[in-house]
């Protein structure tokens, strides 16, 4: 990879404890990007993007720095670990403009040596259109994995990352889907596997956690037949998530062998916490996780975080 000594500076610590135990495998987590465009032409208003419109209008373009994104971009590849996982969300209204900002994020991470592995959100199949028009598929159909979801990954220490499908375009809400076939099939990719397994959504399992609440409307529908599912297989499973917009790290209450790991908004202003963006580093160790928040206020900051 190459990387910039002016950049080093900026870019997070990633070094290893002395007394950590042995590393399998490293990734990046980012979550719902969001690139926007606001439309002026009524003629392309003219389905659920007019209400997502007015969304950005008067919310997103405030709320999400996209200015940042070089300067993220460097942080992240200086890194050094190669594998970035995207739950999704890279588009706000799925509109063309909005796939060409985040396929351009993504090409200069690949530039840099990192490879990505992506899901969609369901701001990628916003309007029943850009799903007809598979234009998830056509910006990044080089980095989802070939016969579609879902699918095992495998890093180059050998850890699995699960990819699950959960997405569908809807009329008015924000609901996702997942078919018990996949659910099924998902359950088989884990058991098929050895040691731990990364197990990534687009949306969470957990309607609430100390950091989010989700409302009926924004959640996956046979959420919790997957969290079952999960859990069933009795294997250590980190399940990574997006959505929500918002850090998150729990242990399962009911399937302790499961955790849930949702990270924060990539461009977010965090006013609260006054940051300005963030994303998730995960170590994959021969019998369990460990897992780093990365935020950004003046410079970047690190820590390591235990499940709640
Ligand atoms: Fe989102
Ligand atoms: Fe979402």
């Amino acid at each position: 990879m190459t990387i910039d000594p002016r950049n080093r500076a900026e870019a997070p610590q990633s070094a290893e404890p002395a007394d950590a135990p042995p590393v399998v495998d490293r990734l990046i987590h980012i979550a719902d990007l969001h690139f926007w465009r606001v439309v002026y032409n009524p003629l392309r208003l003219l389905n659920k993007r007019l209400l997502g419109n007015i969304n950005v209008y008067l919310r997103r373009r405030h709320e999400f720095n996209m200015s940042a994104g070089a300067k993220i971009a460097r942080a992240v590849a200086a890194m050094r670990i190669k594998t970035i996982l995207f739950t999704g969300d890279f588009t706000s209204t799925a509109l063309e403009e909005e796939f060409e900002l985040a396929a351009g994020f993504l090409e200069r991470l690949r530039q840099e040596g990192c490879e990505p592995i992506v899901l969609p959100g369901n701001h990628d199949v916003y309007t029943f259109e850009s799903r007809r028009d598979q234009r998830f598929e056509r910006y990044f159909g080089a980095y989802a994995p070939p016969n579609g979801y879902p699918a095992k990954v495998r890093l180059d220490g050998g850890a699995p990352v699960v990819l699950t499908p959960t997405v569908c375009p809807n009329l008015f809400s924000s609901k996702g889907r997942i078919e018990d076939s996949e659910i099924e099939r998902t359950a088989e990719l884990v058991n098929e596997a050895s040691g731990p397994v990364v197990v990534a959504g687009h949306y969470p399992l957990l309607e609430r956690t100390y950091s989010y609440q989700l409302a009926p409307n924004r959640r996956l529908r046979n959420a919790e037949a997957l969290r079952r599912a999960l859990g069933e297989t009795g294997r250590t499973i980190l399940y990574v998530c997006g959505h929500v917009h918002r850090f998150s790290y729990v242990q399962d209450e009911r399937r302790p062998n499961l955790h849930h790991l949702s990270t924060g908004a990539l461009f977010r202003h965090n006013h609260k916490e006054r940051t300005t963006g963030e994303f998730a580093e995960i170590w994959v160790h021969p019998d369990r996780f460990s897992v780093f928040r990365h935020t950004l206020d003046t410079e970047w900051r690190r820590v390591a975080v235990q499940p709640q």
